[in-house]
């Protein structure tokens, strides 16, 4: 599809997709990555002397208006760090984003209210998508982590106007391409967290597609108890573990190797300071919780990591949130880190949890790619088209490196 490059944008109306759905904790942003990550469209848009006109959802207010899922705060924010005034309008269809986009000059920057206010919007009512597309000569879809949602602002006004991939945009797929449609090879996934039900189409599409699959989290006590391993009292879906066994033979099938937990970190309570012991998977105390993987599974992976050109990573390797269940997911993301600034190693993590472990293992800067996206990442690495990309039409061929 097309990006900014073949934009013409001068003097031009540019409806912009942006995913400003950013998490806000007592009226503060507590992450603010999203609008900067946006910045390099807007700028490049409005210094072309386009009128930027930004819409995004924000929160689920469920098709009526919620003052406290107002856009105007974060529109505030999208100033202060472009550094510049926007104007923020409280309505995003209607007279009044008529009205303010009438007076726009070239290169100014207006935020529309909140798309979801309408309930149109989540349901991709034509009508809606026409309105959107009324106010612009042009659409740019710089979501990328909402373009999983088949929405009026997503795809149904794609249909309706030319349509451009934003910069972000093109930078997430980007490295989607470099992790798994085209990775240099080997490539790894680490795949982490609670529950294998939620995981089971990525882990499906995974298995086709890399050549190791290393598992942790929660998800792994499954894996285990499906072999015949005791796993005390950790977390574990007992109705999967035929489904847990079909992945390993799969995974057999397909010369994809799977690691397991050797040890783990059990304790008889999830809760910081309470006393822990590392022990092998077959000798779990029956009393107790794998809360995280162990010191020899981290040397394992580490080493096992050493042997890859690429890695995926979506999920935490054990209950990082509370110290000291962090220490594997911290030293692995350390390990990934060091092997990405070496140049060994192609890194892509995403999906919200694996952004939070990794920023709490500080590693952040040393991960080759990092997507702002969560659930959109998660349905891409199930091998799912997204709606908000094939309303940007074909496929998105160029493979550059990140
Ligand atoms: C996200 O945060 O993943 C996107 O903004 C999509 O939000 P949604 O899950 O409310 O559709």
């Amino acid at each position: 599809f097309k990006t900014l490059d073949d934009l013409d944008a001068t003097g031009k109306k540019v409806l912009l997709r942006a995913d400003l759905n950013v998490p806000v904790r007592n009226a503060e942003i507590t992450d603010a990555t999203r609008i900067l990550r946006l910045l390099p469209t807007i700028q490049e848009l409005a210094q072309k002397g386009a009128k930027v006109i930004v819409v995004s959802h924000f929160d689920r207010p469920k098709g009526k208006p919620v003052p406290e899922m107002s856009l105007g705060p974060i529109a505030d924010a999208l100033g202060d760090a472009l550094g510049r005034p926007v104007t923020f309008v409280d309505d995003c269809t209607g007279p009044k984003a008529q009205q303010a986009v009438d007076a726009m000059q070239d290169g100014d920057v207006v935020v529309l209210e909140n798309t979801r206010f309408y309930p149109g919007e989540e349901q991709n009512d034509p009508a809606l998508a026409k309105e959107f597309a009324a106010l612009a000569d042009y659409y740019v879809n710089d979501a990328f982590s909402a373009a999983h949602r088949a929405h009026a602002s997503t795809e149904g006004v794609a249909r309706l106007l030319p349509s451009f991939a934003g910069r972000l945009m093109e930078t997430e797929l980007n490295a989607l391409n470099v992790a798994l449609e085209n990775p240099a090879r080997p490539v790894g996934a680490i795949v982490g967290g609670a529950k294998i039900s939620t995981k089971l189409d990525l882990i499906g599409n995974l298995l086709e597609k890399v050549d190791m699959l290393i598992i942790g989290g929660a998800m792994a006590n499954t894996f285990l108890a499906a072999q015949g391993v005791n796993v005390g009292r950790s977390l574990q879906e007992a109705e999967m573990h035929d489904t847990a066994r079909d992945i390993m033979a799969k995974a057999k099938e397909k010369n994809c190797e799977i690691i397991l937990p050797v040890d783990v970190v059990t304790a008889t309570d999830f809760r910081a300071d309470v006393p822990t012991r590392t022990v092998p998977v077959n000798a779990i105390p029956a009393d107790a919780m794998a809360l995280d993987v162990g010191p020899e599974t981290v040397r394992l992976i580490n080493e096992k990591l050493t042997m890859l050109k690429t890695l995926v990573w979506n999920g935490p390797l054990g209950a990082f949130e509370i110290t000291p269940f962090d220490a594997a997911t911290n030293a692995v993301a350390r390990e990934v880190g060091r092997l990405t600034d070496a140049g060994a190693l192609k890194s892509i993590a995403g999906g919200g949890d694996t952004v939070s472990a990794l920023r709490h293992a500080g590693v952040e800067k040393h991960i080759s790619y990092i997507s702002s996206a969560g659930g959109a990442f998660l349905e891409w690495l199930e091998g799912k088209t997204l709606p908000g990309i094939m309303a940007l039409e074909a496929v998105f061929e160029r493979a550059m490196p990140i």
